[in-house]
């Protein structure tokens, strides 16, 4: 099974950790099944970016983006040329390293008020 290492998240995961998920798992569902809250407020619709992740290792290995996912990843708090939303990132066979962005953007928003 593929390893997701994800690198240190201050509130989701402070030391980071490594994860197995099946092929064909989204990166969100992985992180979910295992503990790791990520957002995810539209449920892994691809309609929000709450669940925005950045792909440091592996990022062609994963499924390819379709346009709805790019429309929404434009809005994204922190977009970076490596990113995804992480419900719609599926996991083929090979590892990725995946950073949670300190913020989504929801808590962004609460943060301006
Ligand atoms: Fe909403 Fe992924 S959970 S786009």
């Amino acid at each position: 099974m593929p390893k997701i290492t994800i690198l240190p998240h201050a509130e989701l995961c402070p030391e980071g950790t490594v994860i197995e998920a099946a092929s064909g798992t989204s990166i969100c569902d992985a992180l979910l099944k295992h503990d790791i809250d990520i957002d995810n407020a539209c449920g892994g619709v691809c309609a929000c970016t709450t669940c925005h992740v950045i792909v440091r290792a592996g990022f062609n290995s994963l499924n390819e983006i379709e346009e709805d996912e790019e429309d929404m990843l434009d809005r994204a708090w922190g977009l970076q040329p490596h990113s995804r939303l992480s419900c719609q990132a599926v996991l083929q066979d090979q590892d990725v390293t995946v950073e949670i962005p300190k913020y989504s953007i929801n808590l962004a928003k609460e943060g301006n008020h």
